[in-house]
């Protein structure tokens, strides 16, 4: 079985490339390298002891996309390439949509023109909005996106959902991750922002390795047992291996089915400090200050659907998580350059 992965060389198509050649996959990687680098090509092949086919393209360019599929037989797609950076989206929402719905739309069209049926997409919880209540249950369906990224997942997840009316043959896995962090216990892949990163663990593990002094809370009264914000990490492994499961899924079922990946369990920022601590022996200072525009009281998965349609359940645990990130951050303290 032959996959392309879009986005195939960033933090968790790298991890799912893996997975999938674990699982005895043939992997062909798209990727325009934006916000990668093309050695971590050569880290996957470190890893698993095979080199994916790769093409540096950019989804945005139909034709050279669609001669991927000319020149390969593909069984089936997983749809990681896009733009993730929540604050960069409300700055910049015309680049956000040409290339997460533009991008998306040139895939869709490949895809329906070569008669490949079987797609996984990369959505987020951030499409639940700040509407409900955790946990968060697929069928409370959406809420109100609060910038261009999310609104970009919530189209991307309904044109997904009316080609599967019009095309009775697809079948796509939409899945909603919650916090991906951690990183491949190798070391030799994880994620590895530009500059200050803007997600939680990126920044203690810069904290923990002496790259920044201390970590900023981003308030402590909040809704939740000691008033920071609490959320859903997954292991970045546990959710590749969740990709294989849909991939498998999908070629036994028809129809788009939209499924959490997450935990079940939310951690509070001060829980993910200690657990940090505990884990790396570091010492992870911080400061509270004020609320971050946009971020919530909690957020965390319903995972039974999961378990149910893919029979998939995550195994690692916070301590894990926190372990992996260092190794990585150690291993590789300026990124994969
Ligand atoms: P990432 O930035 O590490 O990986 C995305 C990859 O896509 C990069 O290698 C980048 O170079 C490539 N890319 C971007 N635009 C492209 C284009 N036009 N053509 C070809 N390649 C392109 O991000 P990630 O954390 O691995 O996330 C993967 C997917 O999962 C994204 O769609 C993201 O929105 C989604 N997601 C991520 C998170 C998270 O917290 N990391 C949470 C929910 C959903
Ligand atoms: N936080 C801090 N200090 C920091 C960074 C974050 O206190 O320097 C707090 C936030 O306020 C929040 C928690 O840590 O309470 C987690 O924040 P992240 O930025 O790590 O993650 P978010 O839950 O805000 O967002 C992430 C991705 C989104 C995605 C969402 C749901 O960045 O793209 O998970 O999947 F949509």
């Amino acid at each position: 079985m032959k996959i392309l992965v879009t986005g195939g060389l960033g933090f968790i198509g790298s991890h799912a490339c893996v997975e999938l050649l674990d699982s005895g996959y043939e992997v062909v990687i798209v990727d325009n390298l934006y916000n990668s680098s093309i050695k971590v090509l050569d880290r996957i092949e470190m890893i698993t002891g095979q080199r994916p086919l790769f093409y540096e393209i950019d989804i945005l360019n139909k034709d050279a996309l669609n001669n991927v599929f000319e020149e390969n037989d593909i069984d089936g797609v997983i749809h990681f390439a896009g733009y993730k950076a929540v604050g960069e989206s409300v700055s910049i929402p015309l680049v956000y949509y040409q290339n997460n719905i533009t991008g998306s739309l040139n895939l869709y069209e490949c895809m329906e023109k070569h008669g490949v049926n079987n797609l996984i997409f990369s959505s987020s919880a951030t499409v639940y909005g700040n509407n409900f209540k955790a946990p968060f249950k697929e069928e409370y369906g959406y809420g109100t996106t609060t910038n261009p990224y999310g609104t970009s997942k919530m189209m991307n997840e309904m044109i997904i959902q009316d080609l599967a009316k019009a095309n009775k043959d697809l079948s796509a896995v939409i899945l909603r991750y919650f916090n991906p962090i951690g990183a491949h216990s190798s070391g030799l892949i994880g994620e590895s922002p530009n500059g200050i990163p803007n997600n939680l663990v990126p920044y203690i593990a810069k904290v923990a390795t002496g790259k920044l002094a201390y970590l900023n809370v981003f308030g402590n009264d909040y809704n939740t047992a000691d008033g920071t914000g609490v959320r859903d990490y997954i292991h970045v492994v546990d959710l590749a291996k969740a990709h294989v499961s849909a991939i498998e899924y999908s070629f036994k079922h028809k129809g788009a089915e939209v499924i959490n990946v997450g935990t079940g369990v939310g951690y509070s920022v001060l829980d993910v400090v200690s657990a940090y601590e505990k884990a790396t022996g570091q010492k992870i200072p911080y400061v509270i200050c004020e609320r971050r525009p946009g971020d919530i009281d909690s957020c965390f998965a319903d995972p039974s659907k999961c378990l149910e349609l893919l029979g998939f359940k995550t195994e690692k645990n916070l301590e894990q998580m926190c372990k992996d990130s260092y190794n990585f951050m150690e291993k590789n303290p300026d990124g994969i350059k």
